[in-house]
């Protein structure tokens, strides 16, 4: 988990109501056991959300499989870059801790003139851990959250150098459950 003077300064911490302006991007970026996917699925319809885990379990049959990782990719690139040129609203459920990641995905947007917005799912690594301590397939050591807390960190504060706009940091559980989406 960042400290709150780790986030941009343009940063809406914390809203009750996150507005979209539609047709956009919605970046979720947060740790494995932040909370993305069960976010993504109580507000948007699953055909809105490009997984990337559903997307290696569409070419390996296992949503775990590291190995499918460079191929899942290339279908959430597709994915994204078709549903954006039907000026689809499109939500990025990954981890989309990695800059070249995000700026891969950011520029499909800004390539079809649709707006990319980050939704950082700021929880304590301690409850990533504990959550997926109780999920199959997300075995891997405590090195692996220690990692993606390390990029988060790093890169949350230049997150407004990255194109992305809202960025909307929810820095609790509560402040998760709180959310609600007006879309225009
Ligand atoms: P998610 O599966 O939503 O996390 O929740 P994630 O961020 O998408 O994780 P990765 O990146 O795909 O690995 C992780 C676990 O935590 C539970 C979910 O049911 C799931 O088992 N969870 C999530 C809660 O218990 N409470 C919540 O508020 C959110
Ligand atoms: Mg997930």
């Amino acid at each position: 988990m960042a400290s709150w003077h780790d986030y941009p300064a343009t940063a809406q911490l914390n809203p009750n109501v996150i507005r979209l302006k539609e047709p956009c991007l919605v970046l979720l970026i947060g740790l494995s056991g932040a909370g993305k996917s069960t976010f993504a699925a109580r507000h948007f319809r699953p055909t809105e959300i490009v997984s990337s885990d559903t997307c290696r379990a569409l070419v390996r049959d296992d949503e775990a499989d590291q190995r499918a990782t460079a191929d899942a990719f290339e279908v959430v690139h597709l994915l994204a870059k078709l549903r954006l040129k039907a000026r689809r609203t499109t939500i990025i459920d990954a981890t989309n801790l990695k800059r070249a990641d995000r700026a891969h995905i950011v520029k499909l947007a800004h390539d079809t003139g649709v707006g990319a917005a980050a939704i950082v799912l700021d929880v304590p690594r301690t409850l990533c851990h504990a959550r997926n301590q109780r999920r199959p397939g997300r075995d891997f050591g405590p090195e692996v959250l220690e990692l993606q807390e390390a990029r988060l960190q790093s890169d949350l504060r230049s997150l407004t150098e990255e194109g992305l706009a809202p960025i909307v940091v929810l820095d609790s559980v509560a402040a998760i459950d709180a959310v609600v989406f007006e879309r225009r």
